[in-house]
């Protein structure tokens, strides 16, 4: 029997029925699909609409979905993680929002924020849990309603942005499949480039705050993008180095869906071709903790038992990070 490894053993994905098209931006603000998709890579976006709604409502769609497919009692799950920069309050977590839409009466449950790297820091934290033998049954969610931050007249960030949520089941495996090996980076100096101004603790909401739109995600395009190239390839370049890994070894890339000329250059320093890079971020945008669960759920059916995939990613904070883990299993649905 091998080491005891957390490997992921189902997935659903939940993304909104509006689709917010560059056509329609285009008739918003001063821009052009063509700029929008030569400089992005996005085409559309989903947009949840509805009072009230928030990231649990995809998050309870996503994980009742993974119920289902994986025929799993919900008084089974020991813990839920929701990695999200868009929490239906600031407090409770999400993660306890969703355990109570979706009857997991026995499970604790927190939020974590790591905006775009969330769903790997998540990952890797479910993992130790699962390693060290005090939980069974895990249930990582990944989402974010961005539409709830974004400024619709800022063209610099409204076209990247979209609304969706993916949730994995992990579990124990002693046959040498799972979660492999991770690695995780921060650097605080870099948030002077992408946060939120107001809401927090330092600058609570007020009418104010409101009326000088602090609300909204503030991000330095330029800045974020030269530290996303380089520090989300570098992870990649270092998980694939420690494991001995070479790119014919890697069936797939996962990548954080920011900016297609992101995931392209993390693509390029790993030496793999298009063909084994998931790429979503032209239906959906960039779903923050949303688009690597989003895009294992649309490339379920492709992976196989064994296969090397390689996760990477890179958000505000700055964070970053990449996973390694062989695929447990082949999807009969
Ligand atoms: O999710 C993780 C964290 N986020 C990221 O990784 C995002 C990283 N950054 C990026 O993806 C890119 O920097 C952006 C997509 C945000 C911007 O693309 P860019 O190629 O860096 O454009 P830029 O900011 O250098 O702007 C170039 C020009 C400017 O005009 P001038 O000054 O050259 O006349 C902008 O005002 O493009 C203009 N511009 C636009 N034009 C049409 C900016 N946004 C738009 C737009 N439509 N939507």
């Amino acid at each position: 029997m091998q080491k005891t490894r957390a490997a992921i053993t189902g997935i659903h994905g939940y993304v909104p029925e509006y689709v917010l098209t560059n056509a329609e931006l285009e008739k918003m603000v001063d821009t052009t699909d063509e700029w929008i998709t030569s400089r992005t890579g996005v085409k559309e976006r989903r947009i949840l609409k509805g009072i009230g709604l928030g990231t649990s409502d995809m998050g309870k769609e996503a994980v009742l979905g993974l119920l289902k497919k994986t025929n799993t009692n919900p008084l089974e799950i020991d813990l839920i993680i929701c990695a999200t920069t868009t929490p239906d309050m600031q407090f409770p977590a999400t993660a306890n929002i969703i355990a109570d839409k979706c009857g997991l009466k026995n499970s604790f449950g927190f939020d974590i924020n790591a905006a775009c790297s969330g769903f790997i820091y998540a990952l890797r934290t479910a993992s130790q849990f699962i390693e060290a033998g005090s939980a069974k049954k895990v249930i990582v969610v990944g989402g974010d309603k961005m539409s709830s931050i974004i400024d619709y007249s800022d063209r610099q960030t409204c076209v990247i942005f979209g609304d969706g949520a993916g949730a994995v089941l992990l579990e124990k495996n002693n046959d040498g499949l799972g979660i492999i090996d991770a690695v995780l980076g921060s650097d605080g100096a870099g948030r002077v480039h992408l946060h939120q101004k107001a809401g927090g603790s330092a600058m609570p909401a007020s009418a104010e705050t409101v009326e000088k739109k602090l609300h909204y995600v503030y991000q330095e395009g330029q800045a974020v993008f030269k530290f996303a190239v380089t520090k989300m390839a570098d992870a990649a370049e270092e998980i694939m180095k420690r494991n001995n890994l070479h790119s014919d070894d890697v069936a797939w890339l996962i990548p954080h869906q920011a900016n297609k000329r992101i995931i392209d250059a993390t693509a390029k320093r790993m030496g793999l071709d298009d063909a084994k890079v998931m790429i979503n971020i032209d239906r959906y945008g960039n779903t923050t903790n949303g688009t690597i669960p989003l895009c294992m759920w649309e490339w379920e059916k492709k992976m196989h038992k064994g296969d090397n995939i390689v996760l990477a990613a890179f958000g505000g904070g700055f964070t970053w990070g990449a996973v390694y883990m062989k695929w447990a299993y082949d999807s009969k649905q």
